[in-house]
């Protein structure tokens, strides 16, 4: 069962712009260290994609989750994944959306990104299985 569907568009300019205002603190409060590693050929671009997908999911979530609860991760085919470090508010969430606890249910994420620059989109499906 789905229990959140979010969505999101960046401007690559307007990020790129806040993260050269503040490098170490937008690093810091958006980014995990093995996202920082994967894009770290292009960090302002890297940096844009992680926005757009966290925002995607904080939206799906219907913001339980924050900024740093969530990791994006790559498979070796390049798709990518989501892994939520702190998940107690979203399972909250998911159990009354759901109308009964989840208990140890397991949530899934889908995620997805595409880009034609300057712009920026991902999407993010959170759901029950
Ligand atoms: C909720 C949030 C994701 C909305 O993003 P935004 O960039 O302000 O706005 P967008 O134009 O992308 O999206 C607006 C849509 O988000 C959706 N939205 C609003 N509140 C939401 C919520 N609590 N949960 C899920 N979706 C929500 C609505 O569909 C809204 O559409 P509407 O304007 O027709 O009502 C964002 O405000 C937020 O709280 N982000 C958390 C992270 C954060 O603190 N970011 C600040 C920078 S550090």
């Amino acid at each position: 069962m789905i229990i959140g569907v979010g969505t999101d568009l960046v401007d690559f300019r307007r990020i790129s712009r806040l993260l050269r205002a503040h490098p170490d603190s937008a690093i810091k409060k958006i980014m995990r260290p093995s996202e920082v590693q994967f894009y770290k050929g292009n960090i302002e671009l890297g940096f844009s994609k992680i926005w757009a997908y966290k925002e995607a999911v904080i939206k799906a979530a219907n913001k339980t989750v924050g900024f740093a609860d969530i990791e994006i991760f790559h498979l070796d085919s390049g798709l990518s994944q989501i892994r939520i470090i702190n998940d107690e508010q979203l399972r909250e969430y998911a159990s009354r959306v759901i109308g009964k606890h989840i208990g140890c249910g397991r949530l899934t994420y889908h995620a997805t990104l595409t880009d034609e620059l300057p712009y920026i989109s991902a999407v993010c499906i959170i759901e029950i299985c």
